[in-house]
Parts: C-alpha cells; structure tokens; sequence
C-alpha cells in the first residue's frame, strides 16, 4: 500500500484539534496512524515511527510531555550541520555582551526591513537569561520579516517558542500541521519542532519568548476554582498534514545558542500522522477569561498569566506570560492603573494592540520595555494625574492587548538592546516631575 500525494500531501488541512496538554491522535490519510502500539513492526504505508520528546523520558506523568511521529523518512537522515554563515541579531545566553543595567528601558518598535528578510534572519534578540546549555532562563526576541521562509525549515533544540503577532498573520507549517495565528493570537512551538513561517499578508512582526526551562503550561487556579483564566479548550493544536516535496530544502537548527544548517533532499514537514501531548499550539488571547476585583484595589498582575514557566523553586517563575486585556474597571476609592512598584522578578513588556493604561504616551505598539529587578516603575505622571481625578464610575479598557514576559531571573539587554536608536534615552522623563506630598514635620 502506498500514499498517493496528488491526492493527499499538500491538501487542505483537517478542523484543529482542541485543549492543552490532550492527547490528541490525527492522520491525514486514513489508516496512516498504528493503533494499539506505537513502533509497531510494520508501520502503515512503511512509514517510520519516532518519538519526538519535550520532557525526560521520566519526568512526572503530570508534565511529561511526548508525542509519536509517523513519517516519510526519518528525521535521522541528513547530512552534517555546518555553522549557520549569515550575520544575524540573534543572540543566546549568557548574555554577557554588555553589563546588565540597573535603568529602565524602552524601545520604539522595531521597523520593517527593507529588503525581503524571513522570520529566522528577522529575529533579533533585545535580552535574556540563563543559557540554553542549563535549561533554565529565557530569550526575548523581536521579530520583523517580510518574506515567507521558502525552502527552508527552522529547527529550535534550545526551547520552546511562545510567538506573539503584533502585526500580520503567521502561517506556521509544522511537522504536526498547519496553524494560522493573527495579532492578540499566540502560538507555542514545541522545542525541537520543524516548522517554516509563513507571512500570507506580505510583513509580519512580533515578539518571541524562547523558553529554555520547564514547559509553559496552565497556571493552577488555586482558589478561583475549576475555570477561568485562560481555558484549556480555547487552544488549537493542528490536524496532521504533510508535503511531499522532493527538492533542496534548507534546515536552520538552533542548537546551544547557536545557527547551524544544512541542507536535505527533501522538506521534513512529511509527518503523515501523529499522536500525543506535545504539539504546536495557538490560543486567542480574546479568549481569556480575565478575573479583576470588584471591590477594591487590584489584584497582583498575576491575576492575567496565561501561561506559566515553573521555575525549581515553588511560586517563582522562570517565565510568567502576562497579559493586560480590556476589561471593566469597578473598584471603588481605588487607585486603578497598575500602582507604582518595585519587583523582584524582572519585566520585559510589549504591546499589541491599543494603549497601555499605565502610560499616556511613548508605549507605541510594536515597542518593547524592560523593568528589571527592584527598578521602580509605574504609571507615568499624565497616566498618575488622570487617575486621581477620575470620576470611579464603572469604566471598561477597550482597544488594549499589553503582555509581559517576567522572570525571576535578572533580564539581561544585548548590545543591540542597548545601543540600538529604537531605545528611547527620555525614558526616564515619564516619571520625572511628580508633585511632593505635601505633609506635617515629622514629630
Ligand atoms: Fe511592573
């Protein structure tokens, strides 16, 4: 029995398939997917059967995470890898290139290129921690491209991929199938997936966490109860689908920091049937079911993770994806925007869509700022004032999609980051001028 191409590889995918962390079982062509084992001796089609790990083989049933690929050829079959020679902006840990900075940071957004440049050569990397070598830490990328990747296929060994659209749809072809994500969307790319991003509306830009330690996944809920926050159905992993395309195709293999490449015969995107808990996934983030007071004072901004990166020590994340979504605003005799604070975890921001409320100006979407450890922040004085005066009547956020990546670990800029002309040097100025309380002597 044989797979008939013209028939099925490149045809349109199947329905997604919904929840986080399920176990999902897809084929694009019938009977492509063994049932009751998984390496059986004979795989349907001749296909090759390979178990794509995420987790430890041993690691606790809760969070081990696998999946089981029957493809065309192995994944084994290519030639060496050879460093990747194009100059890049990528960066990896341990991102010594300059001294970490005590100043806060904010950064215009980052242009469009002039000349046709991909998602893997568009990536440039404002920061970071850890090392992908020790599997803990993250890196924070930004990402302007205008061309589809073509021929080619990105390979990540060093960690998960959140992926944040600020601007133009991504098609991401992925060895599970084919997903589609649009700005106020997210997607998360499992480590060690092939995939080739697409940008169907001609440009494309966003923000990346890549994530070197424990898996991102749900947040527990704790006393909010069984629902709420981000819901686990309102992910989409994709059906299988694959192409059959023989022809020189191009492999980019991010491994410790560094681009490698080389190149096959033909496009490893041939997965013809899959099952398991590890795959791409998108969400919505207009989705999220966001939890605020109704009474007053706000809660910790940790009311709005999405998605939470554990970190070895309980309640302190190697990465927390946060995000600021509209929402009504009732609490009474409360000061409402995000409150001025110092932070031990570190917060690099961005924006999507809209306006944040805790700055009147100078947060462009597409920008970028960093808040690192015990810097103190917070609104802005226009942002201040406005709230002060506020009438308290029951108000809703509209036109609003701020997200923040935040870390226990110190958020390191590259050189980039810092000498780059998108940094804005008047940063600091949005807090300057704030009127002295005034108050008695002190007794
Ligand atoms: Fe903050």
């Amino acid at each position: 029995m044989s797979i008939d191409p013209t028939t099925t590889a490149g045809g349109a995918a199947a329905a997604p398939l919904c929840g986080f962390g399920n176990h999902f079982a897809s084929e694009a062509v019938p009977g492509a997917l063994p049932s009751g084992r998984n390496s059986p001796q004979h795989v349907p089609f001749g296909l090759y059967a390979e178990q794509l790990s995420g987790t430890a083989f041993t690691a606790p049933r809760a969070e081990n995470r696998r999946s089981w690929l029957y493809r065309l050829r192995p994944t084994a079959s290519h030639p060496p890898f050879q460093p990747y020679g194009k100059a890049t902006l990528l960066c990896a840990g341990p991102f010594d290139e300059v001294p970490p900075t005590p100043n806060r940071l904010r950064w215009d957004p980052l242009p469009l290129p002039a000349s046709p440049t991909d998602f893997v050569d568009g990536l440039v990397t404002y920061g970071g921690n850890g090392d992908p070598a020790t599997a803990a830490g993250i890196a924070i990328h930004l990402y302007a491209a205008t061309a589809s990747m073509q021929d080619r296929v990105l390979c990540n060994a060093d960690g998960e991929l959140l992926i944040v659209p600020q601007q133009g749809r991504l098609r991401l072809v992925t060895e599970l199938g084919i997903l589609t994500v649009d700005p106020q969307q997210i997607a998360l790319i499992p480590r060690g997936l092939h995939l080739r991003v697409e940008v169907p509306d001609g440009a494309a830009r966003g923000y990346v966490c890549e994530n070197y330690g424990a898996l991102f996944r749900l947040p527990e809920l704790g006393p909010i109860g069984a629902n709420g926050l981000a819901n686990p159905r309102d992910f989409l992993a994709p059906a299988a689908w694959f192409e059959d395309v023989e022809r020189p195709t191009e492999l980019v293999q991010k491994f410790a920091g560094r681009l490698w490449h080389t190149t096959l015969d033909h496009s490893p995107l041939d997965v013809v049937a899959w099952h398991g808990n590890l795959a791409p996934l998108t969400y919505d983030l207009r989705r999220f079911n966001t939890i605020n007071t109704v009474s007053y004072d706000h809660p910790d901004p940790s009311i709005f993770t999405v998605l939470t990166s554990p970190s070895d020590t309980p309640g302190t994340a190697n990465c927390d994806f946060v995000i600021f979504p509209p929402r009504w605003m009732v609490a009474e005799e409360t000061f409402r925007p995000p409150w001025f604070h110092r932070n031990v975890m570190s917060e690099f921001m961005g924006l999507v869509h809209g306006a944040y409320d805790a700055k009147e100006g100078g947060f462009a979407p597409g920008g970028a700022s960093l808040h690192s450890c015990m810097a103190g922040h917070g609104p802005d004085r226009a942002s201040y004032e406005k709230a002060v005066a506020a009438d308290l009547a029951p108000h809703k956020i509209t036109d609003t999609m701020a997200f923040m990546f935040e870390s226990r670990w110190i958020i390191r800029p590259t050189r980039f980051a810092i000498e780059t002309p998108l940094a804005q040097l008047d940063y600091d100025t949005c807090w300057s001028g704030f009127r002295k309380a005034e108050v008695p002597p002190c007794r």
